[in-house]
């Protein structure tokens, strides 16, 4: 019998969220392509649109980002939780314990709510920012109703009204990072909320699964690379030695993609519009090109292309967010999607129950 891992090709829900071809290399979003989208529509038309199934009308769109910005602000109790963590606890885990603190009230705890779904995706990169701020030694800025999502996240960051390019840069990040089927985080969420358990719970499971380096962790990894690369003459010895020891390329392959990432691609074309062709761009254009080359030398027949976070981390770099801030960027993106699946799993729910085949051994019989 074949080992049994990683639940490979099993079918553990149906969605009418989003489609994930790995063949074609398609990503869909509620008919929609999502690469479209990225470059077409802000953070809540999105967010609206996998949420509620259909894009929205314009008063929908502007009763949205007005209920989102008033969602924006952090409890005081929240921030003296948040004080009272070491500056040694990571951003993930503070995000954890936000939303476990921001836990709703026994008797509101199933079913789970757009409304929450909608106040968890406002409050995060306020979370993010206030906490980056603190542990800089940095005035805290506060949430600015006027400005749009991800306008006011890189205000709160910054403390700057954010460039224009930059804004629509991480725009078209978040987007294409909102949503991505049964992976790992979702799927986390979805078994969580099964038992009808509440958002929050699920929410945190599904960032503690999102944190590890096989799944949102590799951004900064890539950065890691690309800076220990250095120059172009550096990458394919670089590369040999880290697949010579049987390491893995960070921003590489995929258990569904078995062409290049449409996320990737689109991400690609976003960093260049916004650089030029300048030379860390030409750079990480060269990496991939060497290491798509090295990995099919090493790896045949795999398919191993870039994914997601190869691109994810050259267009975070460029708007100048530091590499701690990566994966809880992703975060702000993908609690979209997660919170979507969850309001999904609660419409037709069923507890989560596979199986596992025994392999040790068995007491006497009789
Ligand atoms: N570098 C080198 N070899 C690789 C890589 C890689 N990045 N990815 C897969 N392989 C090899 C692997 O060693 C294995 O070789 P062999 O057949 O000789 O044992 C073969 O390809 C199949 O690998 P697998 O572990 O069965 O593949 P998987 O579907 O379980 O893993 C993955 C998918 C994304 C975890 C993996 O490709 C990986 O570790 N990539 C690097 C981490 C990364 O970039 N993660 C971000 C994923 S995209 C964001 C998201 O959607 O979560």
């Amino acid at each position: 019998m074949a080992k049994v891992t990683g639940l490979e090709g099993v079918v553990s829900a149906e969605t009418d969220i989003s489609l994930v071809d790995g063949e074609q290399g398609h990503l869909v979003y509620r008919g929609y392509w999502a690469k479209d989208l990225a470059v077409t529509k802000s953070y809540e038309e999105v967010a609206f649109l996998l949420w509620n199934g259909r894009l929205p009308e314009r008063d929908e769109l502007d009763q949205l980002e007005q209920r989102m910005a008033n969602l924006r602000n952090i409890p005081e109790y929240i921030c003296r939780i948040i004080d009272l963590l070491p500056l040694s606890v990571p951003m993930m885990a503070v995000l954890q314990t936000t939303v476990a603190a921001l836990g709703e009230t026994e008797s509101s705890t199933w079913p789970p709510t757009l409304q929450q779904a909608e106040r968890l995706s406002a409050i995060l990169p306020t979370v993010i920012a206030y906490r980056y701020r603190k542990s800089q030694g940095l005035a805290i800025v506060e949430p600015d109703p006027k400005l749009e999502h991800v306008a006011n996240y890189l205000y709160m960051l910054t403390d700057h009204l954010p460039d224009e390019s930059h804004t629509r840069a991480l725009n078209a990040y978040l987007i294409l990072g909102m949503e991505h089927g049964m992976n790992a985080s979702t799927f986390a969420g979805r078994v969580i909320l099964s038992t009808q358990s509440d958002m929050s719970s699920a929410i945190c499971g599904a960032i503690g699964t999102m944190k590890g380096p096989l799944h949102g962790g590799a951004p900064y990894e890539v950065i890691a690379m690309l800076e220990q690369i250095g120059t172009k003459d550096r990458a394919e010895p670089w590369i040999r030695n880290m697949l010579d020891n049987g390491e893995r390329l960070m921003g590489f392959g995929h258990r569904i993609y078995k062409t290049k990432d449409p996320r990737a691609e689109a991400l690609r074309i976003v960093t260049l519009n916004m650089t030029g062709q300048d030379p860390s761009f030409d750079l990480a254009i060269h990496v991939e090109n060497t290491a798509i080359r090295l990995l099919e030398e090493y790896k045949p027949g795999r398919r191993l292309y870039t994914n997601v976070e190869f691109y994810a981390a050259a267009i975070l770099r460029t708007i100048q967010l530091s590499p701690d801030l990566f994966t809880p960027t992703f975060t702000t993106a993908r609690i979209v999607g997660w919170t979507t699946h969850i309001l999904e799993q609660a419409s037709v729910n069923r507890i989560f129950r596979p199986e596992s085949v025994y392999t040790g051994s068995m007491p006497a019989l009789g």
